[in-house]
């Protein structure tokens, strides 16, 4: 097991990654927090795949579990959804002692994390991810989300959790493009803050599952991340670098509906759009690029969308038709393992790339 602290004043938290080590590590958490009641927020597939795996897990402890099981998907990532949580809340009398477990993968822990921040004002969460890009990405940090039908994560708030357990067992039952898509998140650590982190991901193949080369490569993953939180948590400058392949991800997952296209996946095809900005602006040199390209091809699946125009393009980046904005904080490479941010970006001169990408890279991205 290799353990992690993000340094938060007043609110660190400890991030435990290993093979087999939840039933230990929760119940210790569990009781160290003195809850009295513990809401666990999963979904159907995880409630079926694992039936009252937290439940049983605490049944020692003497706590009362109660289970609040949601529909899958990232179309369900919404305000309704969210009610639903609250509904489940208010039902089993929840208030400021009951712990909220998130058991899932980003959609659970962003919806149940938004939740916890909101109910009553807020109560303790925990996060238990279940999924490859949970355990990288969105498990750390903080943020969390439901969608808008015109916006990706525009309706959320910043709350850390207490703690964060990363259960690798649950990764054998993942399907194999969520592994992928997940993988993308924690080769953009690499990609825009440590080389030789990538290096060492490239080294590696993601299947069949090794847990020593992925308890390594999660653990470094999520101090890379972990690190930059604790610099700027609530996203003032920094903290926008892990937005790296996000602009284009987003357009990619609003404009094609929710839930088509998986998050990393998206983000995977606008990390290769961002590191061919960077490589046409003379930033990232040619070998690395051609380095870049050729890594994040192999794990990404080709993206079909309807056909897009210049106003869709920018609606979609700026969040907002009626905007006089033209321009937005870009991510771009200034070499491997480096990543800064062009501000004030003109959106039509990105709208000109991708065009562009769009034609250099047929096979990752069309237009219908
Ligand atoms: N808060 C953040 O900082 C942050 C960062 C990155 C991404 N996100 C968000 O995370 C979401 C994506 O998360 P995700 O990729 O984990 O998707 P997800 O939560 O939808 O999970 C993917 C699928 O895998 C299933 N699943 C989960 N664990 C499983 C397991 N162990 N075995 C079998 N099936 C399992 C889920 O039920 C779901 O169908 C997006 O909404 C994205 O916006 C948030
Ligand atoms: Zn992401």
């Amino acid at each position: 097991m290799k353990t992690l602290k993000v340094n938060l004043p007043g609110r660190e938290y400890q991030i435990d990654i290993g093979l087999n080590i939840l039933d230990k590590q929760l119940l210790k958490v569990v009781k160290l927090n003195a809850a009295e009641h513990v809401v666990v927020v999963t979904n159907t597939t995880l409630h079926d795949l694992y039936p009252d795996f937290i439940f049983n897990v605490l049944a020692v402890s003497g706590v009362k579990v109660s289970t609040c099981v949601l529909p899958d998907g990232e179309q369900y990532k919404n305000l309704e959804t969210l009610s639903l949580i609250f509904d489940f809340l208010m039902n089993v009398s929840a208030n400021r002692k009951t712990l909220l477990i998130a058991f899932g993968g980003g959609v659970i822990g962003d919806m149940a994390g938004f939740a916890a921040s909101t109910f009553v004002r807020g109560i303790p969460f925990i996060q238990v991810p279940t999924t490859l890009l949970a355990d990288v990405d969105s498990s750390v940090g903080g943020k969390t989300a439901v969608n808008h039908p015109a916006g990706k994560n525009t309706i959320g708030s910043f709350k850390q959790p207490e703690y964060v357990c990363i259960e690798l067992a649950f990764l054998k039952t993942l399907p194999s493009r969520e592994l992928k898509a997940g993988y993308m998140e924690l080769l953009k650590h690499g990609l825009i803050q440590d080389a030789e982190f990538f290096n060492f991901t490239q080294q590696h193949t993601l299947e069949p599952l090794n847990f020593d080369y992925l308890e390594e490569a999660i653990f470094r993953s999520c101090e890379i991340k972990g690190r930059v939180v604790e610099q700027d948590e609530t996203e003032k400058g920094l903290r926008a670098n892990l937005n790296f392949g996000h602009t284009l991800g987003h357009l990619i997952e609003t404009h094609a509906g929710y839930g088509k296209y998986l998050h990393g996946e998206a983000v995977g095809t606008g990390m290769l759009f961002a590191a061919f900005v960077s490589w046409r602006w003379n930033e990232l040199a040619q070998n690395e690029w051609e380095l870049i390209s050729s890594s994040l091809t192999q794990n990404l699946l080709p993206v079909k969308l309807l056909k897009l125009d210049y106003e869709t393009f920018r609606n979609l980046i700026l969040h907002d038709k009626k905007a006089q904005k033209q321009a937005v904080n870009f991510i771009l490479l200034k070499k491997l393992g480096e990543s800064f941010i062009l501000p004030e970006t003109s959106v039509e001169k990105l709208w000109d790339e991708f065009k562009l990408f769009a034609q250099k890279f047929p096979g990752m991205i069309s237009l219908e």
